[in-house]
């Protein structure tokens, strides 16, 4: 048996060894237990429901999604300094995040309750707010509620009680405007919501297909007064089909005097309030596939155009074909078959949408289409849009 021997150089060599094996030990222990915190506290953060994961910081693949929306390489995520704040261990407080649609006219509250009742069925932890005027409250006369009042009054219970919604009447955005007329009320009095620290306001009629990207995106954005969907790839305006907003007292007045010195839309006046493309929706947070989709989209959608992989990519479409006065109308067969997309998926997708909002109408809101009257007819045809009509 030879015996062991060691020069000093060779145990300094295995000393050094240990303490490296030791360090390294140790740094991956306390990142094991910062990641296990992490992830503990992301879980406290998003109570009741974990919202999908936050969109991955990368292109968007699929070809059948829309690129044009995917975000360049090397930006920098906003949301970093709010994820920070939830793994710091702040709660999140759903009760202040919610989805609120407006509606100003009878014919509005069909779809603006379906959509509602979409975040309801797919459990968004957020709160749902309706915004309608304050005149729909007022007491029948002797002679009763009109049809058309029976039925909003219907559809604002049945949203109340059967969908969770919080029902909020409104003024007209001037003082003294006459309540009657829907031009007398703005999207503005979304910033009267001060009890709310952002708000998701989606422009329909649509069809909500995934709620837990929009969920996320309410949850992990910064507050920021506008953050609009940009109304083109290159961010040079905004549009209304999707707006994330910060409420404030500040930016209600400031708004409503804008619009007390000239009567304009409110896609003029936001543009004019808030400045592109600081106020639109960053692109990263867009990166996650088709937050917003129109379906007249679908017509020129690619040959390789795959429906499965489109629905499961797209959060919302709003259902908007120029030559449709709307998803609530009974368009007759032959109109829709040439309206309809021409590529095979696309036109599976388009159809679907629409039926799928048909089914709905009636399921929520005990609604047939309405009647779609030969005047809407004869302007498609003068539009040319179907020549043999
Ligand atoms: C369409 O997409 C789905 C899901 O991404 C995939 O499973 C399927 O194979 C695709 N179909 C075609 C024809 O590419």
């Amino acid at each position: 048996m030879g015996r062991l021997l060691l020069t000093s150089g060779q145990v300094s060599v295995i000393l050094s060894a240990i303490i490296v094996f030791a360090f390294t030990f140790a740094l991956f222990l306390s990142g094991y237990v910062l990641q296990q915190r992490y992830v503990h506290n992301l879980q406290a953060a998003i109570k009741p429901r974990v919202p999908k994961a936050l969109p991955v910081p990368k292109q968007i693949e699929p070809p059948t999604l829309d690129e044009k929306w995917a975000r360049p390489v090397g930006e920098r995520p906003q949301v970093e300094d709010t994820m920070a704040q939830y793994v710091n261990g702040q709660e999140l407080d759903w009760s202040r995040l919610g989805y609120v649609q407006v509606v100003r006219e009878h014919v509005e509250l069909c779809s603006a309750v379906m959509l509602l009742s979409d975040l309801h069925r797919m459990k968004s932890p957020a709160r749902r707010v309706l915004l309608f005027p304050k005149l729909w409250l007022q007491e029948a006369e002797d002679n009763g509620y009109s049809a058309e009042m029976s039925t909003t009054r219907r559809l604002l219970g049945t949203a109340a009680r059967r969908y969770g919604v919080t029902l909020i009447p409104m003024e007209p955005i001037l003082d003294g405007a006459d309540g009657t007329l829907p031009s007398s009320y703005s999207l503005a009095s979304l910033y009267s919501l001060v009890d709310y620290e952002r708000l998701i306001y989606l422009q329909g009629p649509g069809v909500l297909l995934d709620a837990s990207s929009l969920d996320s995106l309410l949850a992990f954005s910064k507050s920021e007064p506008m953050a609009a969907y940009p109304a083109t790839p290159e961010r040079n305006d905004m549009s209304m089909s999707l707006l994330m907003i910060h409420p404030t007292q500040a930016s209600f007045q400031q708004l409503k005097a804008m619009r007390s010195t000239k009567p304009t839309s409110d896609l003029d006046l936001f543009r004019e309030a808030f400045t592109v493309p600081g106020s639109l929706i960053s692109e990263w947070s867009l990166s996650m596939g088709n937050v917003v989709y129109e379906s007249q989209d679908l017509r020129t959608a690619s040959n390789s155009f795959n429906a499965t992989a489109f629905e499961q990519s797209t959060t919302f479409v709003r259902l908007s074909d120029p030559e449709i006065p709307g998803p609530e109308y009974d368009i007759p067969y032959s109109t829709r078959v040439k309206l309809r997309p021409q590529n095979e998926q696309a036109q599976e997708a388009w159809s679907k949408l629409y039926e799928r909002f048909r089914q709905q109408r009636m399921e929520v809101c005990g609604l047939d289409l309405e009647y779609y009257s030969p005047l809407v007819l004869a302007g498609l045809a003068a539009g040319g849009v179907n020549d043999e009509l």
